[in-house]
């Protein structure tokens, strides 16, 4: 489902370069801290890096998912149907809820500066949480604070 940011920069690791270039980006998001070096290079090079610019749309509320992204760099916001509001950063990542739950998308999430992403695919996403509970575990915990934030406005 990366067709559709296309005209952006998206390699998968493939080159040994490459592949350490990325597991070298993994390891500055939180999502994946913690991991040993062999799971490093194992969800590097299921990852396409992505470089955007401000203003470019990367999800869109009630359209089908595609992708997970975690943010390296930038900003982006977030905004549900009902009208909430998020800021999420560098560490941060969205767009997991479709992938887990086949519905479409939740919100509409915007770069609001230049970007720098790590993308997973569905099959990969699953094949990620699949090999690595700690990351399980850091994506529920994630959504128990969504959902408490938005329970709480
Ligand atoms: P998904 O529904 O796949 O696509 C939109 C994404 O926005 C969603 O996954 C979450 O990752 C993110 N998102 C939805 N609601 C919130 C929220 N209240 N706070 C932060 N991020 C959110």
């Amino acid at each position: 489902m990366l067709s559709q940011y296309g005209k952006w920069r998206a390699a998968k690791a493939s080159s040994a370069i490459r592949l350490r270039f990325v597991a070298a980006l993994v390891e500055k998001v939180s999502l994946f801290a913690g991991l040993s070096k062999k799971d490093y290079h194992r969800i590097a090079v299921l990852l396409r890096e992505l470089e955007l610019p401000a203003g470019t749309r990367l999800a869109t509320a009630g359209e089908p998912g595609g992708d997970f992204f975690a943010i390296v760099e930038g900003e982006a916001a977030v905004r549900t149907r009902r009208g909430r509001t998020a800021v999420l950063k560098a560490g941060d990542f969205f767009g997991e809820m479709s992938l887990i739950d086949g519905a479409p998308r939740s919100a509409t999430v915007e770069a609001t500066t230049p970007m720098r992403l790590l993308v997973l695919g569905q099959r990969d996403f699953w094949r990620v949480l699949d090999a690595t509970p700690s990351i399980v575990r850091k994506v529920m915990q994630t959504l128990c604070g969504r959902l408490r934030e938005a329970e709480a406005s």
